[in-house]
């Protein structure tokens, strides 16, 4: 019964996705994918962009948003907007540097000093516009960003108090080449997957560990198995809710402003959640027997401190935003009195 339930879903799913029906008032469908559950920051804020869109236009806009990777992850879905058989996907930065190696920037690690400096950077337009349109001729770009917070290692069994205590670990990462080359440097094997799979592979030992924000313990349930969350720190990689280029181009002046102004509400409300949220996440964490610890981050970014060089060398394209990145580091230093 379950399982015919299952079919007739898919199929019904299939049906609305590429002939529109299930909407017989007309209306232009506007399918926007992410792999969050319902209670993450980045659902409350597409719900905020669907309210926002439908109270204005909502005569010829039906905005229908798919969490929890029900039309697939992430990579699958940024290719699902490049086509077009999607409007919108949320993605981790961390995956964009295989369609534009721009983003390769994000996966730096230790490239924030803190929270402040990664926002004052992602709310620069002048640093993040040239990249979130890197990809116009490939059939997206980027139109707002979410804070995904700050990625923090965590395993089953072995504690990770020192960098040398990832050697030999196998441990999860985003399916991005300098992430990879990030975990070589700390002498782990890395093990590229996409986000859905991680908890079952954690289950069955197919990987020691992972790296990701504290959300990814309680939501995803990664707490169940790694019980041992370590904030070493080592970056901060942002979401963005990515749109294909044909649907947006296809709007007239009113409606793109409509939408425009739903992309920053969408933003606004995500971060108004987010810092709530970890909040709660941890409280939650610890409930499950998650244990929180906080080892000197220094020698974490000594190890992984070459990965800088070696990626500017390689792409030229990122000097120039490495260097306004370093900017703004001395621009808050000195208005916070530090220099
Ligand atoms: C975070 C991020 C997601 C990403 C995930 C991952 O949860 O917000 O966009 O998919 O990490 O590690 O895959």
């Amino acid at each position: 019964m379950k399982r015919y339930i299952a079919v007739i879903a898919v199929v019904l799913l299939i049906l609305t996705l590429f002939t529109g029906c299930g909407n017989g008032s007309g209306k232009r469908i506007v399918r926007i994918s992410h792999v969050q559950s319902e209670t993450h920051p980045i659902h409350l804020g597409l719900l905020a962009l669907e309210k926002y869109v439908e109270e204005r236009i909502g005569d010829r806009y039906d905005v229908q948003i798919f969490p929890n990777e029900l039309l697939g992850a992430q990579v699958k879905t940024v290719e699902l907007c490049q086509t077009g058989a999607i409007d919108f996907t949320v993605a981790s930065i961390a995956i964009m540097e295989s369609f534009d190696n721009i983003y390769e920037i994000f996966n730096l690690p230790y490239l924030f000093d803190n929270e402040e400096h990664y926002h004052a950077v992602m709310e620069d337009e002048s640093i993040t516009k040239p990249i979130y349109t890197s990809t116009d001729e490939s059939g997206f770009e980027a139109v707002a960003w979410y804070d995904a917070g700050t990625r923090n290692f965590y395993t089953v069994k072995k504690e990770i108090k020192t960098p040398e205590d990832l050697k030999g670990l196998k441990i999860r990462v985003q399916q991005s080449a300098t992430n990879v080359r990030m975990m070589e440097l700390f002498n782990a094997a890395a093990t590229p997957m996409s986000f859905g799979e991680v908890y079952t592979a954690l289950q069955q030992n197919v990987i020691d560990g992972a790296e990701n924000n504290e959300l990814a313990i309680v939501n995803n349930k990664h707490g169940e198995v790694a019980k041992k969350y370590s904030y070493n720190k080592h970056q901060m990689v942002p979401d963005i809710l990515i749109g294909n280029i044909k649907f947006l181009d296809s709007l007239n002046d009113g409606d793109r402003e409509v939408f425009e102004q739903a992309f920053d509400i969408s933003s606004k409300v995500q971060r108004e959640n987010w810092v709530k949220a970890v909040d709660e996440a941890k409280k939650e964490a610890e409930k499950m027997g998650v244990v929180f610890s906080y080892p000197d981050t220094e020698p974490f970014r000594k190890q992984v401190l070459p990965l800088h060089k070696e990626v500017l060398e390689k792409n030229e394209k990122l000097k120039k935003i490495y260097d306004a990145i370093e900017k703004k580091r001395e621009e808050l230093k000195s208005s916070n009195g530090q220099s």
